[in-house]
């Protein structure tokens, strides 16, 4: 019985989850051509030129349907595995893009902040000891996904420092959310920082006229690393600042 509701849930979750599902389907496929070309115009531009990894495998944290990935990116690679729980999101991928050799993963237990098993993430990445990894705009989901269930200070410092040793010696990049508001942002460029300002600075940066600031809680990947920022302007009066970092 346990079992069947968990299940449930967790295919709810995928289809119509915080961080995806129908409603992100749907409006991808509304705004991709317009108000989010300037967004995937500068993921493409970063997967194509800024992060080179020197491998010929590739594994896609939260690939969703592929919307802001280009083919070409992909053609780089002889095999593709995408860890993706949204059912819909990994049967719309497996028919927009040709992959020479495409796995797909539906755990959604893998990262260190979902799972109490501290060798989870570990094991799965010794199982592709040649992938490059890829966070496709998932980290800074991982407040929503958790709900209720916010991590304790401790409990959170620990997956973030799991995670950072678990992909030492390994390419890998992620795009994800910095911060977002309900608002336009005054800045279209894309910014690139040796040294990520604070949360604060940024809300005052990309939103002036001091509108309510979400922080995705994603500032500690950029921890000595630098970080090139774009703005995300997912509907009117919705965006989102999205950082780029690369291994
Ligand atoms: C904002 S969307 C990603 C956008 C996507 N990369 C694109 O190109 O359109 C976040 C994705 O992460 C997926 N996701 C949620 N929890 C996950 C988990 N624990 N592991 C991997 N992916 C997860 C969601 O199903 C969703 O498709």
């Amino acid at each position: 019985m346990e079992q069947n509701r968990l299940n449930f849930d967790s295919i709810n979750d995928a289809l119509a989850g915080p961080s995806g599902g129908l409603w992100y389907h749907a409006t991808a496929i509304r705004r991709r051509h317009n108000l989010w070309s300037p967004y995937l115009e500068n993921v493409k531009r970063w997967l194509l030129h800024d992060w080179q990894p020197r491998t010929k495998e590739l594994v896609i944290f939260g690939s969703s349907a592929g919307w802001s990935i280009p083919q070409d990116f992909l053609n780089r690679f002889d095999r593709i595995i995408c860890v993706e729980p949204d059912p819909l999101a990994r049967w719309i991928f497996t028919r927009r893009f040709k992959c020479r050799h495409l796995e797909m993963r539906s755990e959604n237990d893998l990262l260190p902040w979902f799972t109490p098993d501290p060798q989870r993430f570990s094991d799965f990445l010794a199982s592709v000891p040649n992938a490059a990894v890829l966070f496709s705009n998932l980290l800074g989901q991982i407040p929503l996904l958790l709900k209720g269930e916010a991590l304790s200070d401790s409990s959170q410092a620990r997956a973030q420092k799991m995670f950072i040793e678990d992909l030492k010696g390994r390419s890998w990049a992620s795009y994800h959310d910095l911060i977002s508001c309900k608002e336009d942002s005054r800045i279209q460029s894309t910014k690139f920082f040796s040294k990520l300002p604070t949360v604060t600075e940024l809300g005052e940066m990309y939103f002036p006229d001091g509108a309510t600031i979400i922080d995705h809680d994603t500032t500690w990947i950029s921890n000595d690393r630098s970080t090139s920022c774009a703005v995300w302007q997912i509907r009117p009066r919705q965006s989102h600042v999205v950082a780029f970092v690369q291994r």
